[in-house]
């Protein structure tokens, strides 16, 4: 048997294509479109490729889009006072501050500098907390496309056991929480767990986030299960020299186990952006009242 092969891809561009619908009817009643304000500091290659990425998708799907891209000696002040200056901005309903920030910044204090209301990453402890106690608040980005993956492939997930690897606020705790909402039992498994081979290989849901080029392989997979791998990791491919992408999963060797897996590059990735934009767009509703 081999895995059916769930297309993030595609399932980002049909996402997209709603959101520009809505977006279009809204600019047709004469209101003011949703804004998304990115800022980067510095020149890390991965981030400034990540957010070209953004500002296009942004403008794709007929959203305002504002970048502000900054030298890497810029200060912590200077930087702290551009999110006021956006978090007052009324024109904008998202700010996203690419991570990582140079070392010289407190990531987390700018992060939570950020109006939680205009959190569209979801990074803020009040977005946090908010779905941990079910509140209304904002899901971060990955988690949020990797549930509708999820769902995509399986409606009701009620009583199934899900198992995230990986513990980071970004992704890790996040999924978890978002699993348990759908009455999955959860188990969170990181780098001091043991027999992990074995604590994966009884999940109905694995989701893969650690970081770890292709971690987990045949052996950690449950016949039939769901496979979603978070993980973006660049190697160099032995047989051409090159760099490639990878995830934390072994794919060739789950793919033969799994019911329904990921594909890296093409799953997770594209539903990230996507996400923010449904967020930046969840974000004007709340703030228009539509
Ligand atoms: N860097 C890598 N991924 C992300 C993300 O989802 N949000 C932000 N702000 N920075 C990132």
């Amino acid at each position: 048997m081999s895995a059916e092969m769930i297309d993030g891809k595609a399932v980002a561009a049909a996402l997209r294509a709603e959101l520009a619908e809505k977006v279009s009817a809204i600019k047709a009643s004469g209101k003011r479109a949703p804004g998304l304000a990115v800022v980067l500091v510095g020149e890390d290659p991965a981030s400034r490729v990540y957010v070209a990425s953004k500002a296009k998708q942004t403008v794709e799907v007929g959203m305002l889009s504002i970048e502000h891209k900054l030298p890497v000696e810029t200060s912590e002040a200077d930087l702290l006072a551009l999110v006021e200056k956006l978090n007052a901005d009324a024109t904008i309903d998202g700010i996203l501050v690419q991570l990582p920030l140079p070392k010289h910044i407190d990531a987390d204090k700018v992060l939570n500098a950020i109006v939680p209301e205009k959190d569209v990453d979801g990074f803020h402890p009040m977005n946090a907390g908010a779905l941990a106690t079910g509140g209304v608040g904002f899901i971060p980005c990955t988690p949020r496309g990797s549930m509708r993956l999820i769902k995509g492939v399986k409606k009701d997930l009620s009583g199934l056991n899900a198992v995230v690897v990986g513990r980071s606020n970004i992704v890790g705790k996040p999924m978890a929480l978002l699993l348990l909402n759908e009455n999955c039992t959860v188990t969170i498994a990181h780098s001091r767990t043991r027999n992990l081979a074995e604590v994966c290989r009884a999940a109905d849901i694995l989701v893969a986030a650690v970081g770890r080029p292709k971690l987990l392989g045949a052996e950690h997979v449950k016949p039939g299960a769901i496979v979603i791998d978070v993980g973006i990791n660049r190697i160099t491919d032995e047989a051409t020299g090159k760099n490639k992408l990878v995830g934390d999963v072994d794919f060739e060797a789950a793919k033969a186990v799994a019911g329904y897996i990921t594909p890296v590059p093409g799953g997770v990735g594209p539903m990230t952006i996507a996400c923010l934009m449904e967020n930046t767009l969840d974000s004007y509703l709340r703030a228009t009242g539509c």
